[in-house]
């Protein structure tokens, strides 16, 4: 699909409503409401080639990725959720310091919205970037077919213009007829190694799509939407890029070859486009696979492709100073070849094989079983707290944090120091790390680890703000 038919698709099925925000509701940036309806239902769509059999899907309003959710910083975002399934799900809107209450975790911030019920969400949006919307209920199952749709914050007007590009990647498991494999949903095999690996790459819900762009400088914002599988993009001969946002924050900027993005993952990147096709590959297979082709043609008048503001001007926090910090640490375990042999799940000590076979738990923080009764911290608001995390496991995942960025040395792009603000940070097998907030954002935070099925498997917990 190209990408002009998808913004004009996505914005009328959304329902786009744009209000100047009512004197009495200020919140002091003179931003607007911006109103979007999404209903999640069972729709079709094809994700295989021209002749293959449409897929059952769950979308929200009935397309892949869901719409695309447009406002600017300062705006408030109300939207309007129908739950048009026969099970229970809600939103998450992903990186977003959001509010607790509207955060859409069911049984933590909210109760899940049953089938045929509406939850109104509405939340300010502080910063700009590029965000994602996901379901947060069995999100192994709900994301694994589709419940999902990007989100844009912009700097200035909240229109994408014609230089900036989405990419939203997901990596699908598909059986012979293109359907989603449903019987290796919850396989305790995927739970207990990588998760789940698809075997069909979309962008934007499209098997090798070719998507008409610009040539010169564009702003790309790619943004990994799979379950469990880190995806590692390059563009093609020719093409010369820059990343300077990571997880919708800006960075200083770097040159770049080819980069990883983990599961819930963006990356922003400025790349100039020489006029024709340029692919877009992804290596994770080991040998590049061609995922889409930017066909960039010349564009008359066309002005510079919008830009992150600099780290430092903008709305996010610079790194703090962790002396008299306080210290959460978390011992990451379990999985398949590790080192933990029992574990506590609601207060029982178990085997870790009992643990396995009858509750599809295998993964522990500090020798528990996380769900959303594992309270990690209760910090004070305006605390700085580390999180002096331990991946004692034989496998990466990808951290992520509600309601908050952290600072991270960051190892994932192969430096010896690189400091990075993010909301969700790849580990190696062994690695430590230091994830580093100020607390400034009360209520109940859900962390856990974005490889969907590893969450579900016990590897999560909370961090509370009083
Ligand atoms: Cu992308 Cu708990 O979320
Ligand atoms: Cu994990």
């Amino acid at each position: 699909m190209r990408r002009r038919d998808f913004i004009a698709a996505t914005t009328a099925s959304a329902m786009l409503v744009v209000t100047p925000l009512a004197a009495s509701v200020g919140n002091g940036t003179g931003g607007r409401v911006v109103r979007y309806a999404l209903a999640a239902r069972a729709t079709k769509q094809r994700l295989g080639p021209e002749d293959a059999p449409e897929t059952d899907l769950w979308l929200v309003n009935g397309v892949s990725p869901g719409p695309l959710i447009e406002a600017r910083q300062g705006d408030e975002l109300e939207i309007t959720f129908t739950n048009e399934l026969d099970v229970p799900t809600t939103m998450h809107w992903h990186g977003i310091r959001n509010l607790n209450a509207m955060d859409g975790v069911p049984g933590l911030t909210q109760p899940a919205v049953e089938p045929g019920e509406t939850f109104i969400y509405r939340f300010p949006l502080k910063d700009a970037g590029t965000f994602w919307y996901h379901a947060h209920n069995k999100g192994w199952e709900q994301l694994a077919r589709g419940l999902y749709g990007p989100l844009v914050v912009h700097e200035a007007e909240p229109d994408s213009g014609p230089r900036d590009i989405l990419l939203m990647a997901d990596d699908w498991r598909l059986d012979d007829d293109y359907q989603i494999h449903e019987d290796s949903l919850g396989s305790l095999m995927d739970w207990s190694h990588q998760g789940r690996l698809g075997n069909w790459l979309t962008i934007n819900g499209a098997s090798l799509p070719d998507i008409q762009v610009p040539s010169g400088k564009v702003r790309l914002r790619l943004v990994n939407a799979a379950n469990a599988r880190s995806l590692t993009f390059q563009l093609g001969a020719g093409a010369d890029a820059e990343i300077v946002a990571l997880d919708a924050a800006p960075c200083t900027p770097f040159r770049t070859d080819g980069f990883r993005i983990a599961p819930a993952q963006r990356v922003d990147l400025i790349a100039d486009l020489p006029e024709g096709a340029t692919s877009l590959y992804e290596l994770s297979g080991g040998q590049p696979f061609e995922a889409a082709r930017l066909i960039a043609a010349p564009q008359a008048g066309e002005a510079a492709a919008p830009r992150p503001a600099g780290p430092a001007s903008a709305s996010w926090y610079p790194r703090p100073d962790i002396a008299g910090a306080r210290v959460v640490d978390i011992h990451m375990q379990g999985g398949a070849m590790g080192n933990l042999t029992e574990a506590s799940l609601m207060g029982e000590m178990m085997p870790l094989r009992e643990l396995a076979t009858d509750h599809s738990k295998m993964w522990a923080f500090n020798g528990i079983v996380g769900g959303y009764e594992n309270l990690l911290a209760d910090v004070a608001r305006g605390e700085t707290v580390v999180l002096r995390i331990w991946n004692d496991t034989r496998w990466e995942h990808a951290m992520h944090l509600h309601g908050q960025h952290f600072w991270v040395n960051s190892r994932e792009f192969g430096r010896a120091e690189h400091y990075l603000l993010r909301d969700t940070y790849l580990m190696a097998p062994a690695e430590r790390a230091d994830l580093v907030f100020v607390a400034d954002n009360p209520g109940d935070w859900l962390f856990h680890c974005h490889m969907m099925e590893h969450h579900a498997a016990g590897m999560g917990g909370v961090i509370r703000i009083a």
